[in-house]
């Protein structure tokens, strides 16, 4: 008996018709009421009782086999009838889903930041990523041999020691003042490139935002409070801001500038290493030997200059741990921010 249902399973599986019609009558050959299946049935009452366990199972899978692949073939021969019936198919049947995907937290902070610049008059500016030693380092105010040079580890292009992989977005600063006369008021989001290890809190790749503002009278007080309202726009109308002087070759003074920690609210905790502050950027008033170098006479014109990463402003945002996450892609750490901004 055994061997009659696998012949008739190794039929049902073999079967390949080409209309509905043989599909309804190999049903009714099989499945129906005087169909081999039930014939198999009769079969069955009849043999020994210490066969019956196994013949049983065997029965009850070739019917269900059966009963499966013809549904499938029925379904199959429906929709290849109604794809027939137009050019286009059948347009009523489902489409594939494709998974959606969600924007790069990096482009969405970027985008923001932008977006609180433009409101203060800022409009975007672009540069090349790979640069020459004039507009990265010798046109802001870094003469050669300076040892300001090894705050950035640069990436060289073999053979030629003026080409570059940019290691700030201040470069984009000095293609501005080539290009425009002042008022300039740019903000100048870019790739930039630095040899270093890669870790949890540093990247050869990451993203930087330039700020750029030079007019008549600019003064140090026009740049505390455009960066107040940004730290107000970004973490919250509660926010303070502090500066403490620093040094950059192109600005003169420089500052550093922190938020107070948004976690604890300013009292100190393990995000800020219980200062209360975060560090989110640098800044300073352009110093009058760049406008010269750039041609712009610094007797007239004065401004201010900031840079700032952009994964670490949205790690300080949204408490992202690790930089490498922004690299890996993985859709599960990129979906948290759908909704975030
Ligand atoms: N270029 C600096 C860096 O990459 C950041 C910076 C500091 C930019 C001060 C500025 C500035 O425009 O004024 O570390």
């Amino acid at each position: 008996m055994t061997d009659k249902i696998n012949e008739l399973l190794r039929r049902v599986e073999a079967f390949r018709p080409k209309t509905a019609a043989e599909v309804e009558e190999f049903r009714i050959r099989v499945l129906g009421k005087k169909g081999e299946l039930n014939a198999l049935m009769e079969e069955f009452k009849t043999v020994a009782p210490e066969l019956k366990r196994e013949l049983g199972q065997q029965l009850n899978r070739l019917k269900n086999t059966a009963l499966e692949r013809i549904n499938t073939l029925r379904a199959e021969l429906q929709n290849a009838a109604a794809d027939q019936t137009s050019e286009a198919g059948d347009l009523t049947r489902p489409g594939t889903a494709e998974p959606i995907g969600s924007r790069h937290p990096i482009s969405l902070m970027k985008n923001r930041i932008v977006e609180v610049f433009s409101r203060l008059g800022y409009t975007v500016a672009d540069g090349p990523e790979i640069e020459d030693d004039w507009h990265v380092f010798s046109a802001l105010n870094f003469p050669p041999e300076h040892p300001a040079r090894d705050m950035q580890d640069t990436f060289f292009i073999e053979k030629n020691p003026d080409i570059l992989l940019r290691t700030h977005t201040s470069s984009i600063q000095v293609r501005m003042m080539e290009r425009q006369k002042p008022p300039i008021r740019v903000i100048c989001p870019g790739r930039v490139f630095r040899n270093e290890a890669i870790s949890y809190r540093a990247h050869c790749i990451f993203h930087q935002i330039e700020g750029l503002y030079v007019d008549e009278g600019v003064s140090f007080a026009d740049l505390k409070q455009s960066l107040l309202y940004f730290a107000k726009e970004i973490f919250g109308e509660q926010t303070a801001i502090r500066m403490r002087p620093s040094y950059f070759p192109f600005t003169e003074p420089s500052a550093e500038v922190d938020v107070s920690c948004n976690l604890c609210g300013g009292k100190g905790c393990a995000v800020c290493k219980g200062t209360g502050w975060l560090e989110i950027m640098g800044c300073g008033m352009v110093d009058p030997n760049v406008l010269s170098a750039n041609g712009i006479d610094p007797q007239k014109y004065s401004g201010f200059a900031f840079g700032m990463g952009i994964e670490r402003i949205a790690m300080l945002k949204y408490g992202v741990k690790d930089l490498r996450l922004y690299f890996e892609n993985d859709v599960r750490f990129l979906h948290q921010f759908d909704t975030a901004f």
